[in-house]
């Protein structure tokens, strides 16, 4: 298949990273299945791709028109058949969970048409392993998305033991007419991004376990000393805390490196459903307008 065959693309999951999927699939002109487990988390995805749209017609970005052009793109469903069966390719983005991810595929391998790629947004797991609950291991391959979707720039595309090479063009192409740059990269836990991100936030984790630093100084520190954009709690809290520790986990089992530790606190936050932003608390309070560091001395 070549990227010019792509007509409908199967969006799985429309959390944070599946509903920039759909909006972002959609702006590129493709027939968009979003699929959720539940129509609550449905419904919010689609909320939230109307309100990123709504935000571009205020700042004129996009037209009206356009906005409903878009939108009558996207069919929100928790059927996955559905969604399914009549895609080109899928784009997983399901919470960051080996064997749940497993059985999703091998549900898809027998629902989906058998030129249909599948492209996983895993954060760290093995392509090669969740390929392996499919027979279509040349057609299987990761697309590791930055968040937000429809803004940040970059793809990490991670080929796994057995995908073909025109697997890896066809997804290197449609990555490019979503308006993204490319790296390919090897398969090693956390490709290369998060290989490096991971020890920073554990790392950040720690100090603020121990008593070295605070929230907000941590942040500042981080922002004016490196020059980063924002710091690692602000970071931390967008991307869920609940993914990070599914990452930290898959690190250290893999690796068997102990520098891969988790540290208690964040264990504790997500035991307390203190997931960051997306549930309302985590390492700032989002109930305060400006949100406000939480102090954990
Ligand atoms: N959060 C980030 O910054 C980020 C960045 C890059 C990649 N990722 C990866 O993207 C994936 C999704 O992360 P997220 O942050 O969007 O998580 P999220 O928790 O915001 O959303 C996950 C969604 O998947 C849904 N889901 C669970 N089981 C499902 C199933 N069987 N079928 C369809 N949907 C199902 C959940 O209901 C939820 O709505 C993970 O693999 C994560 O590692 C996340």
């Amino acid at each position: 298949m070549k990227v010019e065959d792509v007509k409908k693309i199967c969006v799985l999951g429309a959390g944070l990273m599946g509903n920039g999927f759909a909006q972002t699939c959609a702006q590129a002109g493709f027939e968009v299945a979003m699929r959720d487990i539940e129509d609550r988390f449905v419904e919010n995805g689609l909320n939230m791709i109307k309100k990123n749209l709504s935000r571009g017609v205020k700042k004129e970005k996009i037209t009206q028109e356009q906005m409903d052009t878009i939108l009558g793109r996207i069919n929100g469903t928790t059927d996955l058949k559905a969604a399914a069966s009549d895609a080109d390719v899928v784009i997983e983005a399901i919470v960051e969970n080996l064997d749940l991810k497993k059985k999703v595929y091998a549900e898809l391998e027998e629902i989906c048409k058998p030129d249909c790629v599948f492209g996983s947004n895993t954060s760290s797991i093995s392509i090669t392993d969740m390929a392996s609950a499919t027979k279509r291991t040349d057609k299987f391959i990761g697309m590791h998305f930055f968040n937000p979707v429809p803004v940040m720039r970059l793809v990490e595309i991670i080929k796994g033991y057995e995908t073909s090479d025109e697997t890896y063009q066809l997804i290197d192409g449609l990555s490019k007419k979503l308006g993204k740059q490319t790296v390919l990269v090897n398969e090693a836990p956390g490709f290369a991004v998060n290989r490096l991100l991971l020890p920073f936030f554990l790392e950040a984790i720690f100090t603020l376990q121990e008593g070295v630093t605070t929230v907000e100084d941590m942040d500042k520190a981080i922002t004016l000393g490196l020059n980063h954009p924002m710091g690692p709690f602000t970071l931390l809290d967008f991307v869920g805390l609940d993914t990070t520790l599914f990452i930290a986990d898959y690190f250290y089992k893999e690796f068997q490196d102990s520098k891969y530790r988790v540290p208690t606190l964040l264990r504790k936050m997500v035991r307390a459903n203190n997931l960051g932003r997306k549930t309302g608390k985590g390492f700032y309070d989002y109930s305060q307008k400006p949100p406000v560091p939480c102090s954990f001395r």
